[in-house]
């Protein structure tokens, strides 16, 4: 939550900041992951407590009876997002869905999308599964070919799953070594790169007119990036037959018809930023997560190998894994929750309740849209992967740890990692 206003009388207290820039130095130096700064500020000044970032206060919420009651409880007063000069220009003026203002547009645009993506991911299984598959051919290929040497998996996952977005939104497929699918990826590698190093005008505005080189280069990148977005978008309007752009027009015909939402608040503008939230929100995501699992999977192989016995006996091997094999697939989606965000399963295998702080997609009015897009998706990946190879360390890497992180500001990022790859058939 953040104000440039202070309310001295009841306002949390917090650590002592400079004058002009706050608490940025002391955050900046830490080595330590903001999560760990934030938990010991926490232990010192209680559950919450506020901070200054250049002209902005802070207030941070920790634990999760604190964070549910924000978000659960009050939930319309904590709906709205912040501004900055980078999330402002990321979404043309805050008119994408991730840090729109709670506002009559936001809620229709949210409304739109969020029904769109579960009823294609709840709704007929056969044809979701068909989008998420549609890049087997081009995966097995490239993992074919690394069969040889260690490799870094991470491009071979970021193609899959921009693929499967492109099918989501454009209904179209590049090839993995297709140099637009390339500089998308590097544009919105290049966008979080710049973004993440942070920008001196969204804590301090006077510095928005005085364009640093970062800044233009921030600026030029991003503007390359809605350009691909609107091109796409006007290539392959006329094409819309399936997936995400189907049920996102079933749905509008259908607000439309009840006459209950103004379909003027729909607008082309709003349309690309949905998009653009997709293609941001729904990569970096379910990425990484992927590449966690196949990290984690190398690191603990027994684990492995009882996932693809389980496929095995579940599914067997003429046939790809679907959605339907969930009921009987019990080990093998626990294993990225197990070992990434705590201990789910017991001694004897059998799920454990998660812990109360456990909420990947968060919750409350800004809960994650692309939530049953993004657990069908890495379910049937998952599966796929280990049902069709075998993953492990390379020769002279045993004593390394695969299940290391890297932890950054925001996320627990994994350290770069080369795998060696074999066909299991
Ligand atoms: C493993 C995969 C994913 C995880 C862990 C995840 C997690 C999250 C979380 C924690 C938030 C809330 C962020 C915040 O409050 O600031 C969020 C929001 C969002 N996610 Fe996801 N997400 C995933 C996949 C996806 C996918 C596949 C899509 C789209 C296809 C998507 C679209 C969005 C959007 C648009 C929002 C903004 C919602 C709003 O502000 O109202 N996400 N996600």
């Amino acid at each position: 939550m953040e104000s440039t206003e202070q309310n001295t009388k009841d306002f949390p207290p917090g650590p002592k900041g400079w004058p002009l820039v706050g608490n940025i130095i002391e955050l900046a130096r830490n080595e330590k992951p903001a999560s760990v700064v934030f938990t010991e500020y926490a232990k010192e000044y209680g559950n919450i407590f506020s901070i200054r970032v250049g002209k902005r206060w802070a207030v941070v919420l920790n634990g999760a009876a604190t964070i549910k009651e924000a978000l659960l409880k009050k939930g319309v007063e904590f709906a709205n997002r912040t501004t900055s000069y980078t999330t402002d220009l990321f979404t043309e003026g805050g008119q994408d869905i991730a840090f729109g203002q709670y506002s009559p547009s936001w809620k229709l645009h949210r409304k739109l999308a969020f029904s769109a993506f579960r009823k294609l991911a709840t709704g007929d299984n056969k044809r979701f599964e068909k989008l998420v598959y549609s890049i087997i051919p081009a995966l097995t290929a490239n993992l074919d070919s690394k069969l040889s040497e260690p490799f870094d998996p991470h491009t071979s996952l970021s193609s899959s799953i921009y693929n499967i977005l492109a099918s989501l939104c454009f209904g179209k497929q590049y090839e993995f070594d297709d140099p637009q699918l390339t500089r998308l990826i590097y544009l919105s590698k290049e966008a979080d790169k710049l973004a993440g190093s942070g920008s001196l005008a969204d804590f301090i505005p006077i510095f928005k007119y005085v364009p640093t080189p970062g800044q233009r280069k921030l600026e030029a990148v991003w503007k390359e990036f809605l350009g691909f977005i609107s091109q796409e978008l006007e290539e392959h309007r006329e094409k819309y037959d399936g997936g995400f752009h189907r049920d996102a027009l079933t749905v509008s015909t259908r607000i439309k018809d009840e006459g209950k939402e103004d379909m003027n608040l729909i607008t082309e503008t709003r349309i690309r930023q949905t998009v653009t939230d997709v293609f941001t929100a729904g990569t970096d995501t379910s990425i990484f997560t992927l590449q966690w699992c196949v990290g984690l999977m190398v690191q603990y192989p027994e684990v492995q190998a009882k996932v693809a016995e389980e496929v095995d006996r579940v599914v067997g091997r003429d046939r790809l894994p679907s959605l339907d094999d969930r009921g009987e697939l019990v080990y093998t989606p626990q294993q990225p929750c197990t070992r990434l965000c705590g201990h789910f399963l017991d001694e004897s295998g059998k799920v454990r309740l998660h812990p109360e702080g456990f909420m990947p997609f968060s919750t409350g009015r800004r809960v994650c849209i692309g939530e049953s897009v993004a657990k069908a998706e890495l379910f049937l990946i998952f599966a796929w992967l280990f049902q069709h190879y075998k993953f492990s360390k390379p020769i002279g890497q045993e004593e390394k740890d695969f299940s290391e992180g890297n932890p950054q500001p925001a996320v627990n990022m994994m350290k770069d990692i080369e795998v060696v790859v074999e066909k299991r058939f």
